[in-house]
């Protein structure tokens, strides 16, 4: 029913024409200053991509320089090749090296203990290279060596971030889940990685509730299952207090094993295509695939975009909301921003307790520069009210970040005004898994932004909007988005999969990336992101980007949140639905039918015609992966009454699917 778009009848209605450019104070102290400068570098980067590109690898660390920046046989790559490293040095050691051993590396704020007060760690430069190195003698003294997958399943706790850093420190492959993630998905894993060592946590806290966590590695690891078979050893980290039962000859307490461990560990001296780690896309449909990185381009490449995307500055206190166990997670509160000498927060809990306000509450107290989140998040916020903002003194903030999904112009508007105060530049961050690091973006003190897009290419990306043939579509025509020329942190493949890695990313458009995204670039050069290619629908031969459909819906002030899905119509092919969630109680009767038709009112003059969904329901909710992507598909069943017996095991709240049903009856 949805398919790629073809060029030429793309239909893109949305027009935006408020434009923000950076302040002269920003732009003066910026890394990159004005659009011209960027421009120029832009430019250069991509003729010289090799000189670009080792002029950026020379600000990392290398034990020995790589002999040839690059070497591609499309669709591999290896980059920095005969280079010597580590991401664990570059991010760690380095730092202590350099004299700033004593900064705070990770500031970790756990949920509020029960009498209410805040519970925070920090760890220094020196801290992390200290535990980090413990960590590393404790895993090889289990037997880990170089290239050994290590799985982890943890809570948002510093001992995750020590994990991660000293698997990178032995050359271990982490391959890291996240902790909401069900026992079927740890023994997935397990045994696609053919990993024999876990790292749990016996729970973590969330809401003031115990989440545990072991239960479902125990599961994972039943007697009889490959798994079970492969792995060796689970190391159990105590945050809960619950002291979940211990499997003789296999668990042992985090805490007793790195008690022995001896705190001298140099960094493993790794060839830069090493491979760093896997992490498995979530994915809606299918198996999850496990997209590899490497050492040496990846650390080379997120280094780089933490810095310009950010601004970041020695002793900036940044704070990226996600979890590690998401791409975000890893580069961009690890990886890309240790190296950046800040401090990187590190939050456990969730966004409303104890109280909603609990994110404002945090950049207050910690005067956060740097703030990275996702729209759903602030979409959430909006809803919540902005009293809760306006109660902290947000002073402290310098840029704004996006990340994870098209960002509508309204929540734009509001996280700029309200959160911002309209003078923290708004970077929306356009990248996947797959790409490692930043691909489309503003940077903060060149980049005029424009609510809803991504702006501009990242230096060294080459990003084009083409058709299948690989021919660029005309301006404001949708059609493929795609990467042009290899990049560092690009994806090195599809764990033990190679026809799944040629055939989802390199065979739509001869010899280029596809991301999967469908995507336009307006009259000023500025990306426009329309949503998956399978969320692209064709009503009545016109390609429809659900994406700006619910863009539209959600501009209307009664719109919280909106998604919109195709389903068959006799007429036209397809038809749109429109699934709101109101900013009040949704109302019933003939005061409803009123309020649907304003809002489609509203979206035909915002959009026009075609745009306008058939149909329109009001729901208290949407369902939602775990990560906070709407999924479209299981809205797409509930529209046309197809029995909900399926896989909703990435759901994050399962009433939903009642919930719906009672929305499109009522
Ligand atoms: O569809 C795009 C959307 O998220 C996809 C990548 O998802 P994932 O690999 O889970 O990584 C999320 C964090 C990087 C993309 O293909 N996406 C991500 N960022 C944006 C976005 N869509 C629009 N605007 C963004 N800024």
């Amino acid at each position: 029913m949805s398919q790629a778009p073809s060029s030429g009848n793309v239909q893109s209605n949305l027009h935006e024409t408020r434009f923000f450019p950076p302040s002269a104070e920003f732009s003066k102290q910026a890394h990159i200053k004005s659009i011209a400068e960027y421009e120029a570098l832009h430019a250069r980067s991509i003729a010289q991509p090799e000189a670009f590109w080792a002029e950026k690898a020379a600000d990392c660390f290398w034990f020995k320089k790589w002999d040839k920046v690059l070497e591609w046989n499309s669709p591999d790559a290896k980059w920095f090749v005969g280079g010597k490293t580590n991401l664990c040095h570059n991010a760690v050691d380095r730092q202590v090296e350099e004299g700033h051993g004593d900064l705070v590396a990770l500031l970790w704020e756990g949920e509020p203990m029960p009498d209410g007060r805040p519970e925070v760690r920090r760890l220094t430069y020196k801290d992390l290279q200290r535990e980090t190195s413990k960590c590393a003698n404790m895993l090889k003294s289990l037997g880990v060596k170089k290239g050994d997958v290590v799985t982890i399943y943890m809570p948002m706790v510093p001992e995750l971030a020590i994990a991660l850093l000293s698997c990178a420190r032995i050359g271990a492959v982490h391959s890291v889940i996240f902790g909401g993630f069900s026992a079927q998905a740890i023994k997935d894993r397990v045994e696609d990685g053919q990993s024999k060592i876990v790292i749990t946590a016996d729970g973590g806290w969330r809401r003031g509730k115990v989440v545990a966590l072991k239960d479902a590695v125990d599961e994972a690891l039943k007697a009889g299952s490959e798994a079970a078979n492969l792995v060796t050893s689970v190391v159990v980290v105590n945050r809960c207090n619950t002291n979940p039962p211990m499997v003789a000859g296999r668990d042992q307490a985090w805490d007793a094993l790195m008690a022995k461990a001896s705190d001298v560990c140099p960094c493993e001296q790794l060839d830069s295509e090493d491979l760093a780690f896997v992490l498995y896309t979530s994915g809606s449909t299918g198996k999850p695939k496990g997209i590899m990185h490497a050492v040496g381009g990846y650390m080379v490449h997120t280094a780089m975009t933490a810095k310009l995307s950010f601004d970041l500055k020695p002793g900036d206190v940044y704070w990226c909301t996600a979890d590690i166990g998401w791409i975000t997670g890893h580069s961009y509160m690890i990886y890309g921003v240790l190296p950046n000498k800040v401090t990187s927060i590190m939050y456990e809990g969730a966004p409303d307790a104890p109280a909603q306000d609990r994110f404002w509450d945090i950049i207050e107290r910690h005067r956060v520069t740097k703030f990275y989140t996702a729209p759903t998040a602030i979409r959430t916020f909006m809803k919540w009210g902005r009293e809760l903002v306006d109660k902290h003194d947000l002073s402290s903030l310098r840029v704004l970040g996006t990340v994870g999904e098209p960002i509508n112009p309204e929540a734009w508007i509001w996280y700029n005004e309200v959160v911002g105060h309209g003078r923290c530049p708004i970077v929306d961050t356009w990248w996947q898994t797959e790409t490692g690091g930043h691909m489309l973006t503003p940077l903060p003190g060149a980049t005029t932004t424009t609510p809803g897009s991504c702006t501009r290419p990242m230096l060294g990306i080459d990003m084009a909007v083409v058709d299948e043939t690989g021919r660029e579509v005309p301006v404001n025509e949708g059609g493929i988005l795609v990467c042009r020329k290899p990049w560092p942190s690009m994806l090195r493949g599809v764990f033990g999969n190679r026809e799944r890695f040629i055939e989802t990313y390199w065979s739509k458009v001869p010899g280029m990336y596809t991301a999967g995204d469908g995507a336009r670039k307006d009259e000023n050069g500025n990306f426009w992101i329309m949503g998956r290619i399978d969320d692209i629908i064709i009503v009545a031969g016109h390609n429809i980007g659900t994406m700006e459909v619910e863009s539209g819906l959600v501009s209307h002030p009664a719109v919280a949140e909106a998604a919109v899905v195709g389903y068959p119509h006799d007429v036209k092919g397809n038809a749109l639905a429109a699934f709101c969630i109101l900013r009040r109680a949704i109302p019933t009767g003939a005061e409803g039918e009123a309020l649907k038709k304003e809002i489609l009112g509203h979206v035909r003059k915002e959009l026009g015609p075609t745009s306008v969904p058939d149909k329109i329901f009001f729901t208290e909710a949407l369902p939602k992966t775990r990560s906070g992507k709407i999924m479209r598909r299981l809205l797409k069943d509930v529209v046309v009454g197809k029995a909900v017996g399926q896989d909703v095991s990435t759901l994050d709240d399962r009433g939903i699917l009642d919930k719906l049903a009672v929305a499109v009856q009522g």
